[in-house]
């Protein structure tokens, strides 16, 4: 009787509708999604379903499992993981066997998961060795609703070495990170007193075996250009990148949990050694990226640092007079800051929030700022320096990566840049540079320049750092 006025006003199917039906007799919804001819309906109806009455006849839902349509049975499953205690899980497992849509599946190991039962855990299990890493994830969340039992630790535990990072993650965020927390730390917003407004005239490999772990907010630095400037000079293109893999590695340790790292790099070119030879280009950035994440550094950005065509070295002479095709040599007039962050288990709100009500305030990035990934600044240049950090680029990093009071560091220090620039920002610095001559630089510039005096400023030897860490 009542299905016979439906009939009439199929058309208006309404979410209140299906509610009303639904509890007015178990069959009614099986007839109701029987009536449809479009697959846009089924879906509606079985979308607005709600929560099942315990009486509710769910046979049409097991039948709707071989509907051709993928959104369908996806509909389907969610609504047989709703039925309260008693589904027929083998005609679930059966599907998830041949299906292909991977929302589908992804739905019945979900469903399974959902119940919560004890005996289901060994198809949970089973379910870890799929090749979606997807449906690992979810059957994961299923199983870790079973706190504190060993069974499920022993099959989780050592997919902390998964090839998928993202099974890698969640296992490590529920495991190991929690008893890493455990250790002895600073408070997030804290550092410690002999790392403050600090330079250091040595090895920054050397210098950071003196610093804690978890001591550093921000790091910005710009590498030695492999070869390409006098001041650094590697026996292989390999080698420089394996010293800078152990920069990096340390200054992974030393930051603390989920601050940013971002290296200012760029395709270098080494001048060829005769005519009959050609020049080498060495694409840095690209060939460093994999390094980085693959020591725990997560990546979070790219922007790009775009200097005027009248600042750069000219290339492009040669092909202006012949126009001949594949001697295409365009000017460089880009360099890349590459921004990662500590992987970390907790979100950047957490970092955010550790933070009181004045250091937020007082640390709000002023209107103007930089809206894209481009920014375009001029460069710099100096008379001792053959590659300084124009304070404009420092100045964005520092105020869109770090706090008032935060420690930023920079490993390849050179004439100070980035350390002028965080006093200025009221802002701690930690840097380390190698060549006497440029930490001599950067004493003459405390000498010349304000900056550096307002708040005592330390160049330290080594070994008068050593002294200052015991
Ligand atoms: C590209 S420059 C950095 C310039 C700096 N951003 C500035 O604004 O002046 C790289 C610097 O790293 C220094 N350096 C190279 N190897 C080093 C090492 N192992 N430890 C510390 N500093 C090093 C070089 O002497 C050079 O001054």
């Amino acid at each position: 009787m009542y299905l016979s006025i439906l009939e009439n006003i199929l058309k208006m199917i309404t979410k209140d509708y299906i509610t009303d039906l639904k509890h007015k007799g178990k069959d009614n919804i099986a007839k109701l999604v029987s009536m449809q001819r479009d697959v846009g309906s089924i879906n509606f109806i079985l979308e607005n379903l709600g929560q099942l009455p315990n009486d509710f006849n769910a046979d049409f839902l097991y039948n709707l499992l071989e509907h051709n349509h993928a959104q369908v049975r996806l509909n389907a499953v969610r609504n047989i993981g709703k039925l309260n205690g008693n589904f027929d899980i083998k005609r679930l497992y059966s599907l998830y066997q041949h299906e292909t849509d991977t929302g589908v599946r992804r739905e019945i190991v979900s469903s399974i998961g959902r119940q919560r039962k004890h005996e289901n855990k060994p198809l949970l299990f089973s379910f870890l060795k799929d090749t979606d890493p997807k449906i690992i994830c979810q059957a994961i969340r299923g199983l870790l609703v079973f706190e504190n039992d060993k069974e499920v630790e022993e099959n989780l535990r050592p997919l902390v070495n998964h090839e998928n990072e993202m099974v890698r993650t969640v296992i490590y965020k529920e495991y190991f990170a929690k008893e890493k927390s455990n250790k002895n730390t600073l408070p997030h917003t804290e550092t410690y007193d002999f790392l403050k407004n600090v330079i250091v005239n040595a090895d920054v490999l050397e210098a950071l075996k003196f610093v804690p772990d978890e001591s550093v907010h921000l790091t910005f630095t710009s590498p030695p250009y492999y070869n390409a400037r006098d001041y650094s000079i590697y026996p292989s293109y390999q080698t420089y990148l394996e010293f800078l893999e152990k920069v990096f590695i340390e200054t992974h340790r030393v930051t603390k949990e989920g601050r940013f790292l971002i290296v200012n790099t760029s395709p270098i070119i080494i001048p060829r050694v005769s005519r009959s030879h050609s020049s080498k280009r060495y694409p840095i950035p690209f060939d460093l990226h994999p390094y980085l994440v693959k020591n725990g550094w997560e990546f979070i950005d790219d922007i790009v640092w775009l200097k005027p065509e009248a600042s750069v070295k000219n290339r492009i002479g040669g092909f202006m007079q012949h126009r001949k095709p594949l001697g295409y040599k365009p000017n460089s007039v880009t360099e890349y800051l590459m921004v990662y962050r500590k992987s970390s288990e907790k979100l950047l709100d957490w970092n955010i929030r550790s933070y009181d009500y004045k250091t937020v305030e007082e640390s709000k990035v002023a209107d103007g700022y930089e809206t894209t990934n481009v920014w375009k600044i001029d460069p710099c240049f100096d008379k001792v320096h053959s590659a300084i950090f124009p304070v404009e680029l420092c100045k964005r990093v520092i105020q869109y990566y770090s706090y008032v009071g935060d420690l930023v560091f920079d490993p390849f220090g050179g004439s100070g840049t980035m350390g002028r620039t965080a006093k200025a920002l009221d802002r701690l610095f930690f840097l380390t540079e190698q060549e006497p001559k440029y930490f001599e630089y950067m004493q003459s510039k405390q000498r010349t320049q304000t900056l550096f005096n307002e708040r005592e400023t330390k160049f330290l030897t080594l070994e008068q750092f050593k002294e200052t860490t015991i």
